[in-house]
């Protein structure tokens, strides 16, 4: 059993609007609801910590989800910040050893059955893993005013999606580690590559969106409608 942690504190500055993205209404509930729910539904997740904002004056304040405890923190400036502090919020029993799941809360159409493969790969590589998938576009650099400088070779390059899958102890070295060094990482794998530690890539649907842009959350909404409640 495996306690997430759900950075839930961003601003959401790509998306733009009012109400930070997490809040916005997805069939009825809110991104967030759905992101903790299909956590929450699954088997081998314990409890929830989530992470907000200072100011968040939104969230609901549930304490349990579908028989799950939920714990709230308070998150900081950047991702990495915030889910230090979720890790800090984790209680005692989860021992340093112990297995933690980290997911954004901007992505509300996980998979169970992804869920399970990364926790299975994830467990018996050692360090870690994290859900990805094969980029299968073709990629080209851009110039300045437009034109294309040239193409990338696209061969061995994943886009890094979560949950991510750590050790308790191992993932508050490398984020402090970062956060001291002033790194740019953009996800909890980042920070365990500095430390040369070598996570696995475990290959998810594709449909495990982040919202980002509008456009997203019509196709968040189309994915949920289709994938119905999980368990
Ligand atoms: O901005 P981006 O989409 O990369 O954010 C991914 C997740 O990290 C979101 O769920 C967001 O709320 C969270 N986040 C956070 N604290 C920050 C920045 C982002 O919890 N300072």
């Amino acid at each position: 059993m495996t306690w997430a942690v759900v950075p839930a504190a961003g601003r959401g500055r790509r998306f733009g609007g009012e109400v930070p993205k997490q809040y916005l209404p997805i069939l009825g509930r809110t991104v967030l609801h759905h992101a903790l729910e299909r956590l929450a539904l699954h088997p081998r997740v314990r409890g929830l910590v989530v992470v907000l904002a200072a100011d968040d004056a939104r969230w609901p304040g549930w304490r349990e989800l579908h028989g799950k405890p939920v714990l709230a923190c308070t998150g900081g400036e950047e991702r990495a910040d915030s889910v230090l502090a979720g890790l800090r919020a984790l209680p005692d029993t989860v021992r340093e050893r112990d297995w933690v799941l980290v997911h954004d809360a901007a992505r509300p159409c996980l998979r169970h059955d992804d869920l399970d493969r990364l926790l299975d790969h994830g467990m018996a590589h050692g360090v870690g893993a994290i859900l990805a998938a094969p980029v299968r576009d073709t990629l080209k650099r851009a110039r300045a005013n437009g034109e294309i400088a040239g193409s990338e070779p696209r061969d061995g390059l994943w886009r890094a999606f979560t949950p991510q899958l750590f050790r308790r102890a191992t993932l508050t070295r490398a984020l402090e580690s970062a956060l001291l060094a002033a790194a740019a990482i953009t996800d909890e794998a980042m920070a365990i590559e500095r430390l040369g530690l070598r996570p696995m890539l475990v290959e998810g649907a594709e449909d495990n969106l982040k919202i980002t842009t509008p456009g997203d959350l019509a196709l968040a909404e189309y994915v949920l409608a289709r994938l119905g409640r999980p368990g």
